[in-house]
């Protein structure tokens, strides 16, 4: 990678590894305190509280955590006071704060194997639970299984953090005492599980889906750690929009990630508490790409597979608004294992890609068009994106509104008005971001592994205050007869 994206990258972690250190120090606060005064001269009261915990002081304890859409834009003030902390000379924060620093600690539960690796085919030795990574890395299986991984790659993860050295700006470490970590994590394949296992065999009553459901709440509503929180500090992985149907509604407490919330009432999940996480993309990374806005000949593409219930009515009224253009390539069906490399080669030689909401806002195929730097079109009004209290889409994809979309030539035209420069701007930022969405082993700086611990990171205060508030009435039970 060139040293000048290399550069842009890391100014986005470093601002915010410096968001992070700007939390213990205490003058910092007292400049935010101040400018939030000088911000409020209409209000009658020197300090007022009723202000505070609004709007101000959210933008302290919630340090990324924002969503744009909960936000009313008559809310200026929490877009406007991060300016005070892009005034702060970052080479300051840089030299106060550790930049490698780990930021969250994690313990990890000790879930019987046949939750995790057993799914793997990997066998026990000894008394762990958890293979030795020096030995032998377990493979997660192939294709389309790989959209939901994340499961397999923060497992592993968390393993690796114990014998690799800190110093590169790793994020997670595990802990063994579970009183010291920040979060602890549970480490159910439930995506893999929900993909293998939901179907009921002849011979059962229920499927191994949701028998290990209900072990895993029985299991881990039996643990101290989570009576000590009630669950609230445990991070639960059901990424597979079907995964873990049954369990969501008992361990909702806990923070989940999840590729979406079209499957969840917002009581179960939300933005506030929930971490969305990127689909593993199936398709190719486009290595040195040399492409420009000539050189890819199809303008928009689309494959995927197209629904008719729930929101997927949009993917068929889009196909007969566009398949006469001679320059769009529209295809309905999803990508199958063989048609990997047919993708591949449609996505890397096209301007635009298609991204429709289909059964659900989310969809695989926003991340293969980043790893194609194939200028994603988003058409999906209650998607919700990773990291984007850190990432602005905008910079790097088109988002239109489902009822624009639908009007005769509105999105055809769209695309064409978009000319050479700012194409090329956007590709150019794809490059950039590229590697915000891709999981390995082992994890890199600014890799999709990393990227998501940071944002785990971000909710760890809000979970604090949940925790703590959850206690205030704990030590008074009236005892039971
Ligand atoms: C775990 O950490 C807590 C808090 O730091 C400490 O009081 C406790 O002794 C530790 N437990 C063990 C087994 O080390
Ligand atoms: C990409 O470019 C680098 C440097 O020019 C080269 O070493 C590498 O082999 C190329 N990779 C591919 C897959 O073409």
């Amino acid at each position: 990678m060139a040293v000048a994206e290399r550069n842009a990258l890391s100014i986005g972690l470093i601002s915010q590894k410096s968001f992070f250190c700007l939390f213990s120090t205490p003058s910092i606060l007292f400049i935010l305190s101040w400018f939030f005064v000088l911000r409020s001269t209409g209000h009658p009261h020197f300090i007022d509280y009723s202000f505070f915990p609004n709007s101000k002081l959210r933008v302290v304890v919630d340090s990324g955590n924002s969503e744009p859409q909960h936000q009313s834009d008559n809310e200026p003030s929490i877009k406007n006071s991060p300016v005070v902390i892009e005034e702060v000379p970052q080479e300051n924060n840089l030299v106060k704060c550790n930049p490698n620093k780990v930021l969250l600690k994690v313990f990890m539960c000790d879930l019987p194997l046949e939750f995790h690796f057993e799914f793997l085919d990997w066998k026990a030795e000894g008394k762990s639970v958890w293979p030795d990574l020096h030995a032998k890395v377990p493979e997660y299986p192939g294709g389309l299984n790989l959209q939901h991984s994340i499961e397999y790659w923060l497992t592993l993860d968390l393993l690796f953090s114990e014998f690799s050295d800190h110093s590169n700006a790793r994020t997670a470490i595990r802990v063994h005492n579970s009183s010291e970590a920040d979060v602890l994590f549970v480490p159910f394949f439930s995506s893999l599980c929900y993909n293998w296992y939901s179907r009921v065999r002849p011979h059962q009553k229920k499927s191994k889906n949701k028998l290990l459901q209900e072990k895993l709440v029985r299991f881990l509503t039996a643990q101290d750690e989570w009576k000590r929180s009630g669950g609230r500090d445990h991070i639960i992985l059901a990424h597979h929009p079907n995964s873990l149907l049954d369990a969501r509604i008992k361990l909702w407490p806990a923070m989940f990630k999840l590729a979406d919330f079209g499957r969840y009432p917002p009581n179960i999940a939300n933005v506030e508490k929930d971490v969305i996480a990127p689909y593993k993309h199936v398709i190719k990374t486009f290595i040195n790409d040399t492409s420009d806005f000539d050189s890819r000949p199809t303008l928009l593409y689309f494959q995927g597979a197209i629904y008719r219930k729930d929101g997927g009515f949009v993917g068929q009224e889009l196909f007969y608004l566009l398949k006469d253009e001679k320059d769009v390539h529209f295809s309905i069906g999803s990508i199958q294992k063989d048609g990997i490399s047919k993708a591949s080669r449609g996505m890397h030689s096209s301007k635009f890609c298609l991204n429709i909401a289909g059964d659900t806002p989310s969809s695989s195929c926003l991340f293969d068009a980043i790893a194609s730097h194939c200028v994603p079109v988003i058409i999906s009004d209650d998607i919700e994106l990773p990291y984007e209290d850190v990432l602005d889409y905008s910079e790097f994809c088109i988002f239109v509104r489902t009822s624009d979309a639908l009007k005769e030539n509105f999105l055809i035209n769209l695309v064409r008005s978009i000319r050479r420069d700012e194409w090329t701007r956007m590709w150019a930022r794809l490059k950039e971001v590229e590697e915000f969405f891709e999981f390995q082993y082992p994890s890199k700086e600014g890799d999709a592994v990393q990227m998501i611990w940071q944002a785990v990171a971000r909710k760890v205060p809000i979970v604090r205050m949940k925790v703590h508030k959850s206690r205030r009435f704990a030590h008074y039970h009236a005892p039971k007869d």
